[in-house]
């Protein structure tokens, strides 16, 4: 079996963090989205991947290689505009060849990995098996609707009126019989050719599409609440590891402090992972809180966060939270006069002041 990872696609619901940066590396727990489906790939017994990708492909394979990091033979497969789910397997034909593929979305997160679908992808042997999760917004995913006995019956893209709360989770398992389907549909409203679509064509045909009830935690990291919940949750599972260097610093919980960084009279209540070479004083680092490589930060408070490499936060008077900030930032207290906010703020930024 193959695997087939999409990180092209535009990202708009991330932005500005997207203007500059692939949607599939913002990191949670300070690992790249994307590296967590590659990994959960090998775990399952994957070796070979092909990624899909598009305007941010250097940025991409600057990241992934080829894939031997990851133990994996990775192919890059560029798709020349985000044309859809389904574009993106189509493009993909010569690479997955006739061989069954688990094909997975570049920014989805799921707790069990993709293993015990490939399993059962294996052991039962239908044309396609699709994950579903009940979901609180069903306006905004792929819907499943099931008949009486379970069966897949209908499936809707982002639907206004849902007639079901199943959302698609962003891994699908096929058989070379979707190539057909995703040649004979017509791009939706919105101008891609949607994988439901294509799903619904192999129903239509008559073919098995099993549906697979996903239990543990699922995440869809396409928008910042998401970005942070997942942040959370992979955060819940940390393990104590400090490398770096601690001054009149007490540390509760599971932290993890990378080589190379300096702590000085600060508290952190974990879970909290703080890359390498990061430089922090005088501060208080709270609960699912994620700093990057080489971030600094100094008479400040900051909880519920993800900070990217090398920005610095400097003399907050309020605690920072729920935040998502860049690369190269700095947020600082400032004396001069008069006294205002000065802000040097790029497009789509989202700003909350006291
Ligand atoms: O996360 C689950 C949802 O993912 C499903 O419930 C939906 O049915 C499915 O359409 C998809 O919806 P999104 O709106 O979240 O898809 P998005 O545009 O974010 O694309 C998902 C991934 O695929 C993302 O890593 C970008 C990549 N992509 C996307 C498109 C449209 C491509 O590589 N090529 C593309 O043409």
């Amino acid at each position: 079996m193959k695997g087939l990872i999409l990180s092209g696609g535009a990202g708009t619901r991330l932005r500005p963090i997207t203007h500059t940066a692939a949607k599939q590396l913002v990191p949670v727990a300070n690992k790249p989205v994307l590296f967590y489906g590659l990994e959960a790939m090998r775990a399952a017994g994957i070796d070979e991947v092909g990624i899909v990708v598009g305007d941010t492909r250097a940025e991409i394979e600057a990241a992934v290689g080829d894939g031997s990091a990851f133990d994996l033979a990775v192919t890059y497969l560029p798709q020349d505009a985000p044309r859809g789910l389904a574009h993106a397997v189509l493009i993909s034909e010569g690479f997955l060849g006739d061989e069954p593929f688990v094909m997975y979305l570049g920014d989805n997160l799921l707790k069990e990995g993709i293993q015990p679908f490939v399993r059962a992808f294996e052991a039962t042997g239908p044309d396609a098996l699709i994950l579903l999760q009940k979901v609180a917004d069903p306006q905004s995913y792929g819907i499943a609707e099931l008949d009486g006995d379970g069966c897949v019956s209908r499936l809707v893209e982002k639907p206004a009126e849902p007639r079901s709360d199943l959302a698609l989770v962003g891994v699908y398992l096929f058989t070379p019989a979707v190539f057909e389907s995703v040649k004979a549909i017509e791009p939706s409203a919105r101008g891609e050719l949607e994988i439901t679509d294509a799903i619904q064509h192999m129903v239509d045909r008559g073919l098995r599409v099993e549906p697979h009830v996903v239990t543990g935690w699922w995440k869809d990291t396409g928008k910042l609440e998401d970005m942070l919940e997942a942040n959370r949750l992979v955060l819940s599972t940390l393990v104590r590891d400090v490398q770096g260097d601690l001054h009149e610093t007490t540390i509760e919980g599971p932290v993890v402090v990378g080589p190379g960084s300096r702590l000085e009279r600060c508290t952190v209540r974990g879970p909290v992972v703080i890359g390498a070479g990061c430089r922090l004083s005088d501060t208080f680092v709270g609960p699912y809180t994620s700093l990057s490589d080489g971030v600094v930060v100094d008479h400040a408070e900051i909880e519920h966060s993800i900070v990217l490499e090398n920005s610095r936060i400097s003399h907050l008077s309020t605690r920072m939270s729920d935040s998502l900030i860049g690369r190269d930032c700095v947020i600082a207290h400032s004396d001069a006069r008069p006294v205002a906010y000065r802000f040097l703020v790029g497009d789509s930024c989202q700003i909350g002041i006291l």
